[in-house]
């Protein structure tokens, strides 16, 4: 079994380049399946979810080709049935991306119901409203989702609640529709920019992206294009909170500083120094943290992917902090690990209160989920002693390389190969 060791304690000093963004890509990547033309995607992350996604479309009948470290060709002519099968699609949620792309471009999909982070209910009624009222039906068959329109026409659709996902299938399955689509009560996070400045790149009329109101306009096609993809907003806020944890002064290169500001805006009050510059942040941290209450919230609100990795750092600063989780239900199962650790945390409901103590014991823990995992680096990067991290394909989904780019900049962290004590020897 793989794991991630620490010895905490180390300060960070130094420059780390942060990838592409990864709710973009699993976004972008079966976007390209509405094309009628070849996609180059740049900034591509090497993780996990986007090597799944790029074998989905491969196995669709997509030729998709890795031109260098971080871009990939896609040429989607090949995809003759729009069906995604089980194994592949079970591993990630934004798999669900699949059934707006497929049935913007076929009318027709069929696609395993999604997997991905475990954070209790996971519901994607309003995509499937949204396919609704642009004209489809749907129907469940052992455990896939068939869906299935004669044609597809604008219309309104209002979300009930401000979904991310639902947003992105609404869009994929409007951009060719017939006439004018207005989506309201959209989310209004980065990658959803990201996601309608790249159809518009093949030709799609997409309006209004980043506000609550997003217009389309149907398009008849959709050609290839070359786009590059925006950085990791939650990958940066990542480093930004290990820096403010563990201490140091790192440079963060390659980021939208915009971007990052509901992240900056809670680390300076924390007492962090934070200097932002055109594609880059300076975090300098240099004292123990002060206290604050967190909430999270949809874009532009403190992003609900930040909340354990904030918690984590938060145990050790001076006084009591409350961390409220207003997205996701059971966003909280990482806090047993860090308890593990030392920290003085309890949960009541969808709330956090986190009494600082003044360090973190290294002990043994797990990656519940991505976000979870990266929170368990951070406090091992800043406690006393040594931590190790079982089931880190979690942090594999979603981090580009992430051991080596926290060693680059002074961490003491490796990768381990651990046999499980509980296998058979035999
Ligand atoms: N919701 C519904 N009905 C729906 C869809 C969502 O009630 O049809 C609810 C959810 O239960 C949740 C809230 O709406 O309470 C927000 O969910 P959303 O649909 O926005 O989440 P998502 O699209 O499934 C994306 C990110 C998550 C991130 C959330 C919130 C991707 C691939 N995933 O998920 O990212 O937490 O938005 O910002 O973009 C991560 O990267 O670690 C991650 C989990």
């Amino acid at each position: 079994m793989e794991k991630i060791m620490i010895n905490g304690g180390k300060r960070l000093k130094g420059i780390v380049r942060i990838s592409g963004a990864k709710n973009a890509a699993v976004a972008i990547i079966p976007a390209v399946i509405l094309s009628d033309g070849v996609c180059r995607i740049e900034n591509v992350p090497n993780i996990q979810d986007v090597i799944i996604m790029a074998e989905i479309l491969r196995e669709m009948g997509a030729r998709v080709t890795r031109i260098n470290r971080t871009a990939i060709e896609i040429d989607p002519k090949g995809i003759k049935e729009p069906v995604a099968a089980y194994e592949l699609v079970r591993h990630m949620r934004a798999s669900s991306y699949l059934m707006g792309a497929l049935l913007g471009k076929f009318h027709h999909a069929q696609v395993a119901l999604p997997g991905g982070c475990d954070f209790g209910v996971r519901p994607i009624d309003q995509h499937l409203k949204s396919f609704s009222i642009l004209g489809a039906s749907h129907t469940i068959e052992e455990g896939m989702i068939k869906i299935n329109a004669d044609k597809l026409v604008g219309k309104r659709i209002y979300l009930d609640v401000v979904s991310v996902g639902a947003t992105v299938n609404a869009m994929l399955a409007s951009v060719k529709a017939e006439g004018k689509t207005t989506i309201e009560n959209a989310a209004k996070e980065p990658h959803i920019v990201d996601l309608a400045n790249f159809l518009n790149s093949m030709g799609a009329d997409v309006r209004g992206a980043g506000t609550d109101v997003i217009k389309i306009n149907g398009v008849k096609t959709l050609r290839g294009s070359t786009y590059s993809i925006i950085p990791d907003q939650i990958e940066a806020g990542t480093f930004m909170a290990a820096v403010a944890g563990a201490g140091g002064d790192v440079t963060l290169q390659n980021v939208i500083p915009k971007h990052l500001e509901p992240i900056t805006a809670k680390l300076r009050e924390m007492g962090v120094t934070i200097e932002e510059y055109d594609d880059s942040v300076r975090v300098i941290s240099n004292q123990r943290l002060k206290r604050c209450n967190v909430k999270t919230r949809p874009h532009p609100g403190f992003p609900t992917d930040m909340q354990p990795q904030i918690a984590a750092i938060l145990a050790i600063a001076d006084g009591t902090s409350m961390v409220n989780e207003s997205v996701w239900d059971n966003r909280f199962k990482y806090v047993d690990e860090l308890r593990r650790m030392g920290a003085d945390i309890s949960v009541s409901d969808k709330t956090a209160v986190v009494v600082g103590i003044d360090c973190l014991k290294g002990a043994p823990v797990k990656a519940t989920d991505l976000r979870a995992g990266a929170a368990m680096i951070i406090a091992g990067l800043e406690a006393d002693g040594t931590t190790t991290i079982e089931d880190i394909k979690h942090i594999e989904r979603g981090y580009e390389d992430v051991v080596n780019k926290f060693a680059s900049i002074g961490a003491d962290i490796r990768k381990i190969y651990d046999r499980d004590p509980a296998a058979k020897t035999s």
